[in-house]
C-alpha cells in the first residue's frame, strides 16, 4: 500500500509533569518551616543568632543528613540551599552541580529506539503500565515468575544528585528506563547497566511517572495558548498539555493511529483523525474529554473545519473520497468522490470551494459548495474540476486575492 512518508516516521515524546521552581525565597521558607521552633525558643533548638553563626554547609548538612531531615525533606535542594544561605547570611563555597560525571554516561553508542509497542521488548508505560492502570506485568513481559523474585539480586543502583527523595515511577521501553527526579532532571538510562544515555533539566521537580507519547504526529494549540494537544499515533492517544504550568493534563484514548488533529475555529473541540481505525474522535478541549468516535471511511488522514463551525471535511486516504461531517447533526452527511489518495485539504476564504490534494493521482480536486435551503441537500456539493499538479503533492496553501475589473471596462 502506498503510504505517505510522514506516517511511517517513528519517534517518541516524553510527557511528564514538572513542578516549576522559581528562584527560591529562603527567607519565606525559613519563616514557614523553621522559625516556629528556631525563633520561638523551643527547647534545644539553636537560636537565630546561633544558626546565623554557622556555615551554610553545616545548616544544609543538618537538613540532609542531620537532625533536621524530617523538617526539610519536602523541600527541593534549591530551597534547602536558599534557607541555609538566608539564615547564615553567607554563600556556599561550591555552587550546586547536578551534571553527571563523564563515567556515568554510556560509552557504547545507543541502538536505534524503535517502536516500543511492536518490538516485543519489556514495556511499562506511564504510571499504570497500560491504559487500564492495572499495574500488572505479565510473566512474559517481566521475564521472570513469582518463584524467581526471592532470588533477585541488585544489578545496579542510581543516585539522584541534589535530592533526598525519589518518588517518580520509572517508565521502561526498549531497554531504557525513563525517570524524572525531584531536582528536575529527567534521565534516559540503559536498563541493563544503569548508564545514562541522555538527560535534560525540566522546569522543576518531576514527581509522576513519565508517559511515552509514541510517534507524536501532530500538535494543535488553543487560540488562547493555554493548552496544546499532541496526537500520539503509536499509542492511540491524544495528550493534553497545560502550557501555562507545563503540566500533562491527560492522555486521552482515541482510535488507532491518530495521525493528525484539527481544531474547531471556536476552540471548543479538537478532532483526531484515526488513520488505522477509520474514524475520527472528537475531544472537548475543556474539560479534556473524548465526546465520541465515529467511523468516517478508510484511512482518514486530515480534516478541515468550515469557518462557521458547522462542517468538518475529512480526506479518506484509502476510500478516495471526502467525508462531510455535520457538527450539529453529529453524522457524516455526504461522501464526495475525488482523485486517489486524498490527503491535504483547504477551504477558500469564501468557504465556497473545497480544495483537495490527491497524492495518488497527483492532482487537485475542486469541489464547489452551494448554500442549501435546508440543513443539508445532496446537491449542495459538486465536483467542479480536477487539475493535474506535480507528482505526489502533499500540502496546500490558499492565497486569496481580490479580482478587480480590467481598466478598459471589458
Ligand atoms: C519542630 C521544631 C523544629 C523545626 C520546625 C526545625 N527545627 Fe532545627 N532544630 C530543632 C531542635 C530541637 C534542634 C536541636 C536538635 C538536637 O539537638 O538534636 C534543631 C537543630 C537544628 C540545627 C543544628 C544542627 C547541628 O548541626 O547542630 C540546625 C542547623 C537546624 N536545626 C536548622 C533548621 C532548619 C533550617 C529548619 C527549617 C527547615 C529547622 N531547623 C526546623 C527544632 C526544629
Amino acid at each position: 500500500m502506498q503510504f505517505p512518508l510522514r506516517y511511517a516516521a517513528s519517534s517518541l515524546l516524553l510527557l511528564f509533569v514538572a513542578h516549576r521552581v522559581s528562584a527560591q525565597d529562603g527567607g519565606a521558607i525559613y519563616k514557614r518551616s523553621c522559625a516556629p521552633c528556631h525563633e520561638a525558643g523551643v527547647d534545644r533548638a539553636p537560636s537565630h543568632e546561633a544558626l546565623h553563626a554557622m556555615s551554610p554547609e553545616r545548616v544544609l548538612a543538618a537538613m540532609e543528613s542531620g537532625p533536621m531531615i524530617s523538617m526539610a525533606n519536602r523541600q527541593s535542594e534549591a530551597a534547602r540551599r536558599a534557607i541555609a544561605e538566608y539564615i547564615t547570611g553567607k554563600s556556599f563555597a561550591h555552587p550546586m552541580d547536578t551534571a553527571p560525571p563523564a563515567a556515568a554516561m554510556c560509552a557504547a553508542p545507543a541502538p536505534d529506539f524503535g517502536d516500543p509497542l511492536s518490538s516485543g521488548a519489556t514495556l511499562w508505560n506511564g504510571w499504570g503500565q497500560n491504559l487500564l492502570n492495572t499495574r500488572f506485568q505479565t510473566t512474559a513481559q517481566a521475564g521472570l515468575n513469582a518463584a524467581d523474585v526471592s532470588r533477585l539480586k541488585v544489578k545496579w543502583s542510581f543516585g539522584f544528585p541534589a535530592t533526598l527523595d525519589a518518588n517518580a515511577h520509572p517508565a521502561i521501553a526498549n531497554g531504557r528506563v525513563f525517570i524524572g527526579s525531584t531536582s528536575g532532571i529527567v534521565y534516559s538510562l540503559d536498563a541493563a547497566t544503569g548508564c545514562i544515555r541522555w538527560y535534560f533539566n525540566a522546569v522543576g521537580g518531576v514527581r509522576s511517572a513519565i508517559s511515552i507519547c509514541l510517534e507524536p504526529e501532530d500538535i494543535a494549540i488553543l487560540p488562547d495558548s493555554t493548552k496544546a494537544f499532541v496526537s500520539c499515533s503509536g499509542s492511540g492517544q491524544v495528550a493534553s498539555v497545560d502550557l501555562k504550568n507545563d503540566k500533562l493534563l491527560a492522555l486521552l484514548d482515541v482510535g488507532k493511529g491518530p495521525v493528525s488533529l484539527a481544531l474547531k475555529p471556536d476552540g471548543g473541540e479538537i478532532v483526531a483523525f484515526n488513520f488505522d481505525a477509520g474514524s475520527i474522535s472528537i475531544v472537548e478541549t475543556t474539560p479534556n474529554e473524548v465526546l465520541g468516535s465515529y467511523l468516517v471511511g478508510a484511512k482518514p488522514t486530515r480534516g478541515v473545519f468550515s469557518l462557521d463551525n458547522s462542517r468538518l471535511y475529512i480526506s479518506n486516504f484509502e476510500s478516495n473520497n471526502i467525508a462531510v461531517y455535520d457538527i450539529d447533526l453529529g453524522k457524516v452527511v455526504a461522501f464526495l468522490p475525488v482523485g486517489t489518495r486524498p490527503d491535504a485539504l483547504a477551504l477558500t476564504q469564501s468557504q465556497q470551494y473545497l480544495l483537495v490534494v490527491d497524492t495518488g493521482s497527483s492532482d487537485l480536486a475542486v469541489i464547489q459548495k452551494r448554500t442549501p435551503k435546508k440543513k443539508f441537500e445532496p446537491s449542495e456539493y459538486s465536483l467542479l474540476t480536477i487539475i493535474p499538479v506535480g507528482v505526489q503533492p502533499n500540502q496546500i496553501a490558499v492565497k486569496s486575492f481580490l479580482a478587480t475589473k480590467p481598466r478598459d471596462g471589458r
